[in-house]
């Protein structure tokens, strides 16, 4: 580590912060050096983001000092953390969707938004910003119509347009494809070589490995340990996040496949506006077998299983879940003919955040005659069997009464796997299964879905991880522009893949 004699740009001394039962964080320091990549692991749960919702005055500790630059400092407010040079970009984007980028930098910045002067000067600083950080950007574009890589670039002009020194990211890469996961970075880099301070949250490890200086890991609101990035590895990291040694790859013998349980065949899907989004579309899945489909993401995989479990209906073509036709059915009776779903946007359409974790966990499933008897539902067997999705999954904190909202990122995303596998469906359509998931629990959720398929289950997954792809599939089938463009065994080169995943199929491959 370079000695330096300057104070550290934050330090957090003794932080301390409790919700009811739950400790979140513990007795916090942390030091961070000005100009450098500090990443923050930690399984899902263990406090990250309450530490940097401190840090940007969202929430206030219970106990402790945050000291920015040596001097100490209280942070009421995210107007305050703004004014004493703090950014951040959540999770959840918070932008306006209605509204242009420019309107959005502006908001709530100093002065009026709707004053000439300040439009133009805004003007000037978000064309030299994006020429400095290559974060170029229509100002007049409307949010809604970007991509959400460029809404996470606008989020980050907008804290550096308010001057933000320090840039805290909570998971920044969770919903982007990798090329603008690379672009991200390139960023962020160039912005700690200008002396600024960063601070990254990502459950992906690799990501920890290639752009961080230094890494604390936290577990159950302490930090656990803390490494020079450089003298560390992938293994040591998620061992001292979990406890334990975790096994970074899935164990499974060869699949046996059986009887086709899902079949898609020559399915057209145009959206609102008339464009195609799915192009005769056709693949089948067996029981017993996992069949992954790898592509960026926008390529038309999201509409696809919406396709399928019947929130979308297909131009043309046809759709049979274990034998039955089920075009033009509604969700419920896709589900009724054999299907789960879980959803790639878990706050969208997995989760109602203001219900409690069990009252989810029914979500879709209230006639179950395992608690539905005539009118009443049976109270006390939902608990029992939110208790037992609570011990399998290791969702944290131990209390399917508390309402979802109150969990962390990941253990949401639990929370609506555990609901959608525990009906064991014939067929289950898999979107995104450990965005945001820590490692230990990614364990938990593949050996889940290996588990369903040994016992005979067919099961279409959707996945932006490569990696997840191409461990947990049996085959693979690649999608680009709306098309099947491949069909390769999982163990082909990544290159080969990438290139289906283009829409070129290399020699060799079967297309
Ligand atoms: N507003 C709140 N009210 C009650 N409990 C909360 C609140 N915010 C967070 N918690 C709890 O505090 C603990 C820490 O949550 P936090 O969101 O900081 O975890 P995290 O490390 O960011 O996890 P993830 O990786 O899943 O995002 C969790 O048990 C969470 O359920
Ligand atoms: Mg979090």
């Amino acid at each position: 580590m370079s000695v330096s004699a300057l104070p550290p740009a934050i330090e957090f001394i003794g932080i301390d912060k409790r919700f009811g039962a739950v400790h979140a964080n513990r007795d916090i320091d942390l030091a961070i050096e000005a100009g450098t990549i500090h990443g923050l692991v930690g399984e899902n749960g263990a406090g990250k983001s309450t530490l940097m919702s401190i840090l940007y005055g969202f929430y206030a500790a219970d106990r402790g000092e945050i000291r920015l630059h040596g001097r100490k400092t209280t942070i009421r407010s995210s107007a305050d953390a703004i004014r004493q040079g703090i950014g951040m970009v959540h999770q959840q984007f918070m932008l306006v969707e209605t509204m242009s980028v420019l309107e959005n930098v502006l908001l709530g910045a100093e002065g009026s938004p709707r004053l000439a002067p300040a439009e133009a000067r805004a003007r000037a600083v978000l064309r030299q910003l994006a020429d400095d950080y290559e974060l170029t950007i229509d100002p007049d574009a409307l949010v809604a119509d970007l991509s959400v890589g460029e809404q996470q670039r606008v989020e980050i002009l907008k804290t550096l347009f308010r001057g933000a020194e320090i840039l805290i990211l909570d998971e920044p890469t969770a919903v982007l494809t990798p090329a603008e996961a690379a672009h991200l970075f390139r960023i962020l880099r160039r912005l700690a070589q200008e002396g600024k301070t960063i601070l990254l949250i990502t459950h992906k490890l690799k990501e920890i490995m290639a752009i961080t200086d230094r890494v604390s890991v936290m577990r159950a609101g302490e930090i656990v340990a803390e490494f020079e990035t450089a003298e560390t590895s992938v293994e040591r990291l998620a061992e001292a996040m979990v406890g334990r040694r975790v096994l970074l790859e899935v164990e499974k013998g060869p699949s046996v496949p059986g009887a086709v349980l899902l079949e898609v065949e020559a399915v057209d899907l145009r959206d609102k506006r008339g464009v195609s989004v799915l192009d005769r579309v056709s693949l089948e899945v067996r029981a017993g077998e996992i069949v992954g489909i790898a592509g960026v993401a926008g390529n038309g995989q999201s509409e696809l299983i919406e396709a399928i479990a019947g929130i979308r209906r297909p131009t043309s073509g046809r759709i049979t879940v274990c034998g039955r036709d089920v075009v033009g059915l509604g969700p419920d009776e896709v589900r009724e003919a054999g299907l789960a779903h879980i959803p790639e946007d878990r706050h969208r359409m997995g989760l109602v955040l203001d219900f409690s974790a069990e009252e989810n966990m029914l979500l879709g499933h209230e006639d179950d005659p395992a608690w539905a008897h005539g009118l009443l539902l049976d109270r006390s067997a939902i608990r029992r069997a939110a208790m037992t999705a609570f011990d399998d999954f290791d969702i944290r904190p131990d209390d399917p009464t508390l309402r979802a909202a109150l969990f962390s990122g990941g253990n949401q995303q639990k929370i609506v796997v555990a609901r959608e596998v525990a009906r064991t469906p014939r067929v289950l359509l898999v979107g995104q299964p450990t965005r945001g998931v820590d490692i230990g629990a990614i364990e938990a959720i593949h050996r889940r879905l290996i588990a369903l398929r040994d016992q005979g289950h067919a099961i279409l997954l959707v996945s932006a991880e490569l990696d997840e792809i191409r461990s947990l599939s049996d085959r693979v089938l690649a999608m680009c522009q709306g098309r099947i463009t491949g069909e390769c065994r999982p163990d082909v080169g990544e290159t080969e893949i990438g290139l289906m995943m283009a829409g070129v199929a290399p020699e060799g491959v079967r297309a």
